[in-house]
């Protein structure tokens, strides 16, 4: 290579030039403009598209002059040959050439800037252009610069704070540059990845995933982008935890077919208007190009209008032998070289790569870069970035996914996992009979079914598979990943996840969900209660023991009541019938002693007579309500008898989780780590905050590592230990051998299971519509029905409720207690009415008596004015004779 000098480019002679041109020219633009094109051999697509627009632009009506270009193909990766096709370009014929269209490899740009340079040839090329400190005047850049608006991106709209960039080549490696340079002000973290060929892709891959990370932007060449992609889906790495950036600006060419549904987030960015595509200048070059031949189009259309201006401006630029430029002449200056190349530099228009328009050094400014996602499997543009600024793009894609790929032709594969009764082995005589290649004929249960039914009625194939770990999905807290089923679904393992999965908040974030198939809670299982036989006190059973209470305060008030008013009222003293019966001092006698008093009421109570019944008023009303009372609580009694002496009950010692909150002596606990227990972590509700305080602190701890252990549990703890569980299971179980466990109470929430599709799965409306068509028909409700009970091994489900044959309350029978004790007031009332009036009937009597009898008898005459004694026993009652009662009284 020869050594160049630097041009001395004297500003004053250039405009000197130029006045004297525009002075002097008359008709000095050639009618053929040479152009030199310089191509790579693989470039077959640009070489296309420029030569296209070339020859459109020379047969335009109004076209004045030609472009005649001359093409070479070099390796452009080599310094030496890139320069000796320049030089040959331009020495070309006696001509040579006004400028050079031209691609080429980055260790080339060197040489290609020095060149362009020293000879003042201006190279147009939609080849990477370099770093901003290494621009140089005399090469035009089509392509623009794609590091600001993925840093743009990253930082505005992204806000990541770290990523992994992975490049192959120089032009990767100088875009890395120049993002690290813009990032670093925001403190990012960038590590950078070289992949060292297509080869060591899956080395890459690995150590990304192993070291965990998530963001990735990928700068490879177009093939190594396949290659990458291919094998991000070979390591399963295609799934939601992923965002990938891809800087090659033909990613919409790629074959995309195997970017599946609902997973990566991918963004890529195009320079060719994605929503402009119908334009006449794709007509004739088709609309699939790649960005470098859209450049090349775009570039033929700048150098046409360059000299179009430079003919309007008649410019003289006559080449003859002595002023064409020439790599021999060294420093030789070429008097057209700096117009050509400002007229070049000062095309502004609209191209097929967007609006054109250079810097002072050749690069694109005011350009637009479209910025895409990837949407239900269609890379759609989202964001418009243009001198720094983001502008959102509102689009409406036509929504694909209403048009699932032919569901009908595809196998889907159906993640499940062992549970009864969703999901059984069949036995193995039953598999023996299995047709060959039916993969779910050797399982049963509740979700084979309903697969089946969905599978008729939405028309799919599918392959059941179990879930090779074993579990449903929780997510893994330090790297994020999910695991189980849900973890399948994410990672594209499985379309369809047909199992007890239950719908949740932090799943329905990662996966979709159909509508819930079954619904379910939280629900108690404690061992079943004995029956209890009629014990030898049953038959106390049917009242309440307040009754019972009541009923023996009710008898003594009765009697204590029967006895006070029977002393007051002179109605029921009569002459006792003692033997000496004419005798003068006739005895008084009073039938209702205490003693009888009680004997009357119990007499009453049993139903039983007695000799003695009341013969006052205010007695017969204690005897009528007490009657009337026994009448009533008798009848009760004997009613509810019946029921408590021909029927065996279980007593279920806990009813709801209020029971449980209450006592200490059955501990209850929950699955640990499951959908349960966070249930009580998290309520705000008192009475399971409580329930949690205890199974959280409890020694031994009461939470089960599995289903299963709880369920032992339950059956072994006689009684003492409840274990928290899914309705659905509880039920199961309650119908399984020993026949041991029932469910107690109500649900203490409620959720439900649903089929699990990833994200965005194109088969989610349609299996929707199918399990609410089931639901409706009834269908699910059969299978649960068999699945549950036809298949149980326990019989018809026994009532535990305690509502069918209970004690009385106090409150059935309190209207009784309200009559009898109203009753007693009323007697109580009418001995003392009773009393006034015959005392005062008395007093008039005796006085008649009195006068009669003064002279006989002595003593005093009692007169109803007498203060009342005031002992009880000394009721003061005149008897007919007019004897003072006193006397008898006492005696
Ligand atoms: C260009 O210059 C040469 C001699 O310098 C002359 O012969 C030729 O006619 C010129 N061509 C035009 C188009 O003016
Ligand atoms: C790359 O990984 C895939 C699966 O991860 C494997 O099948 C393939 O053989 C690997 N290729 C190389 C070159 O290691
Ligand atoms: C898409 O994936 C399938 C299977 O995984 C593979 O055979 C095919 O080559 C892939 N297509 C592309 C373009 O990578
Ligand atoms: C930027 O481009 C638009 C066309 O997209 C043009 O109208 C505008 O004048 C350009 N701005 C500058 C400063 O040239
Ligand atoms: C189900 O899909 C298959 C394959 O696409 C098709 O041949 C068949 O007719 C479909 N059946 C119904 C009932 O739609
Ligand atoms: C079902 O059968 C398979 C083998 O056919 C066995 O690996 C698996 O453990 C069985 N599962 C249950 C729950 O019995
Ligand atoms: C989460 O994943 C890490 C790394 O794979 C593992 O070490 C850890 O045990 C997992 N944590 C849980 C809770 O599974």
């Amino acid at each position: 290579m020869s050594p160049i000098t630097p041009m001395a480019g004297p500003r004053c002679f250039f405009y000197l030039l130029l006045l004297v041109c525009t002075q002097y020219t008359l008709a000095a633009f050639p009618q053929n403009v040479p152009i030199g094109a310089i191509f790579s051999k693989e470039s077959r697509e640009e070489t296309t598209a420029f030569r296209n627009r070339l020859d459109m632009l020379n047969k335009a009506k109004d076209a004045s002059f030609k472009i005649v270009s001359d093409t070479k193909l070099v390796d452009t990766s080599s310094s030496f040959n890139m320069v000796n096709a320049v030089c040959s370009q331009i020495k070309r014929g006696s001509g040579g050439v006004y400028a050079i269209f031209g691609m080429y490899d980055m260790p080339a740009l060197d040489a290609i800037q020095a060149y362009s340079r020293n000879l003042q040839v201006s190279f147009i090329t939609p080849s990477y252009p370099p770093a901003y400190d290494k621009r140089s005047d005399f090469v035009v850049y089509m392509r623009p610069n794609l590091a600001r608006p993925v840093v743009d991106l990253i930082n505005k709209v992204y806000k990541w704070d770290s990523f992994t960039y992975i490049y192959d080549d120089d032009e990767g490696l100088a875009t890395l540059e120049q993002v690290m340079d813009l990032v670093q002000m925001k403190d990012t973290e960038v590590i950078a990845r070289k992949l060292g060929g297509a080869d060591n892709a899956n080395a890459t891959i690995t150590t990304i995933d192993g070291e965990g990370e998530r963001r990735v932007i990928i700068d490879l060449d177009r093939r190594t982008t396949e290659v990458f992609m291919k094998k991000i889906k070979e390591r399963n790495m295609w799934t939601s935890y992923y965002h990938y950036i891809f800087m090659n600006l033909d990613f919409h060419l790629l074959n995309k077919a195997n970017l599946t549904y609902g997973q990566a987030k991918v963004t890529s960015f195009q320079i060719v208007d994605p929503l402009r595509g119908d334009g006449k200048d794709f007509q004739k070059i088709g609309k699939n190009i790649g960005f470098k031949a859209a450049l090349s189009y775009d570039a033929a259309g700048i150098i046409s209008s360059a000299f179009n201006s430079l003919k309007q401006d008649r410019t003289d630029i006559n080449l003859s032998d002595d002023t064409s430029p020439a790599c021999e002449k060294g420093d030789n200056i070429w008097r057209f070289g700096d117009r050509i190349r400002s007229s070049l530099q000062k095309v502004k228009t609209m191209g097929v790569t967007g609006w054109i328009q250079f810097d002072r050094f050749g690069q694109r400014e005011n350009y637009t870069v479209h910025s895409l996602e990837l949407q239900r499997r269609l890379m759609v543009p989202v964001w418009r970035w243009r001198n720094s600024k983001l502008t959102k793009v509102e689009v409406n894609i036509p929504r694909p996914s209403t048009k699932p790929p032919a569901l009908g032709d595809r196998v889907l594969r159906v993640t499940t996992i062992f549970e009864s009764p969703y999901l059984m082995n069949k036995s193995d005589e039953e598999i023996a009979k299995c047709p060959p290649g039916r993969s779910t004929c050797q399982y049963e249960g509740y979700a084979v079914d309903m697969l089946e039914k969905i599978a008729a009625i939405v028309n799919f194939t599918y392959k059941i598979h179990i879930v090779a770990d074993g579990k449903y999905g929780s997510e893994n807290e330090t790297t994020g990943k999910w695991n189980g089923m849900v973890g399948e679904l994410i990672e594209g393992k499985a379309d369809l996840a047909i199992a007890p999965l239950t719908i949740t908040l932090v799943r329905e974030r990662v996966i979709d969900f159909s509508k819930p198939y079954m619904s379910t809670g939280i629900s108690i299982m404690i061992k079943k209660p004995q029956k209890s036989k009629p014990g030898v006190f049953s038959f106390l059973d049917p009242l309440a023991y307040e009754i019972w209470m009541c009923i023996l305060f009710a008898y003594i008030g009765v009697s204590v009541v029967l006895f006070l008013v029977s002393r007051f009222s002179p109605y029921e003293w009569h002459p006792a019938e003692s033997c000496g019966v004419g005798s003068a001092e006739e005895e008084q006698t009073n039938d209702f002693g205490i003693w009888n008093s009680l004997w009357f009421s119990l007499g009453a109570f049993m139903q039983q007579g007695c000799d003695i019944s009341p013969r006052s008023i205010s007695g017969r009303i204690v005897g009528g309500v007490w009657w009337f009372f026994t009448l009533i609580i008798i009848s009760s009694y004997t009613a509810n008898l019946a029921a408590f002496l021909t029927v065996e009950r279980m007593v279920t010692p806990i009813e709801s989780a209020d029971d449980l909150a209450k006592q200490t002596e059955i501990r209850y606990g929950t699955v640990k780590a499951g959908s349960t227990e966070a249930f009580f972590k998290s309520s705000t509700i008192p009475v399971y905050q409580k329930m949690w305080n205890f199974m959280s602190k409890a020694e031994p701890s009461p939470l089960m590592d599995s289903n299963t252990k709880g369920i032992t549990h339950v059956r072994e703890s006689k009684g003492k230990y409840a274990f928290l569980l899914e309705s659905a299971m509880n039920d199961y179980i309650a119908q399984r051998k020993p026949c041991d466990t029932i469910k107690a109470g109500s649900n203490l929430d409620s959720k439900g299971y649903g089929i699990g599709m990833p994200k965005e799965s194109p088969y989610r409306h349609k299996i929707t519509l199918a399990v609410l068509k089931l639901r409706e028909d009834g269908v699910l409700q059969n299978l649960e029905n068999t699945w549950w009970y036809d298949k149980g091994q326990c019989g018809p489900v026994e009532s535990t409720k305690k509502g069918e044959t209970s004690a009385l309350s106090l409150s059935n029978v309190a209207g009784v207690f309200y009559i009898l004790v109203g009753g007693l007031g009323l007697a109580m009332m009418a001995a003392l009415l009773e009393f006034c009036y015959k005392s005062k009937v008395e007093a008039n009597k005796s006085k008649v008596k009195a006068r009669m009898s003064v002279k006989g008898e002595n003593g005093r005459v009692p007169s109803p004015t007498d203060p009342f004694p005031k002992s009880m026993s000394s009721v003061p009652i005149t008897r007919p004779s007019g004897v003072s009662l006193y006397e008898m009284t006492y005696t």
